[in-house]
């Protein structure tokens, strides 16, 4: 069995029967939340778009736990967590962040992150990935503040976000039970519908 790569497809080719499988890869998307909390309504909402991305993409979920505070003294020799969390990043197709709204804006955890992987100056992790956001709160404004902030900041990281639908999951703590389960089917269609989008995006933008 011979294996050849043509543009993005992987070409099987059987020698003893002379079958030619053409097989698409996945768009792989890596997802991570903006709280490090257990019990976190964002880390819910990753899982739920785990069981709803499209058939020929995966979501892989990456933990900001144990990613250090920023130093920039460190730029040239980063801690361990940091370059797995670059390298993952430059692995993949597309991403999707899903942050908490802490005082109107992103919460430190996760502009620590981005930051990190954001540097050093000429080797940004992020540069032109397609990108889409969510968010949850128990609050009835669901995180849109911390979205247009986090937007904000996208656009500083040369990243290429999904404007629509936008996933904002207001009153969270009625939405998503004590298991972490997202069982509102509005909000499950609205999920749906993003990682469709943000795949059709990738695509397009990969010319696939
Ligand atoms: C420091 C801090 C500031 C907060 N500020 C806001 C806020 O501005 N808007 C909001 O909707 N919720 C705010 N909250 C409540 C969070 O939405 C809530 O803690 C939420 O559960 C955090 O997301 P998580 O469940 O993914 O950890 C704040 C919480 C903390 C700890």
């Amino acid at each position: 069995m011979s294996n050849n790569r043509l543009f993005d497809r992987e070409i099987d080719i059987n020698p003893w029967i002379g079958i030619t499988l053409i097989m698409t890869k996945p768009i792989i998307i890596l997802g991570f939340a903006g709280s490090l909390r257990k019990d976190s309504y964002n880390k819910a909402l990753l899982h739920a778009a785990s069981e709803l991305v499209p058939k020929d993409a995966k979501l892989e979920i990456f933990d900001l736990e144990a990613i250090p505070p920023f130093n920039q003294d460190l730029e040239d020799r980063m801690p361990q967590k940091v370059k797995e969390f670059k390298a993952k990043i430059r692995a993949v197709n597309a991403l999707l962040i899903a942050t908490p709204e802490h005082n109107y804006s992103v919460p430190g955890v996760l502009k620590n992150a981005i930051d990190w992987a954001s540097r050093p100056y000429d080797d940004n992790s992020f540069e032109g990935k397609p990108v889409a956001i969510m968010s949850a709160s128990p609050g009835m404004l669901g995180g849109a503040r911390a979205q247009y902030h986090l937007r904000q900041v996208l656009v500083s990281l040369n990243m290429h976000a999904i404007n629509r639908p936008e996933v904002i999951v207001a009153s969270a703590d009625e939405k998503i039970d004590e298991k972490g389960n997202l069982a509102d089917e509005k909000t499950r269609k609205k999920i749906r519908q993003l990682l469709e989008n943000l795949v059709d995006w990738t695509k397009k933008l990969e010319r696939k």
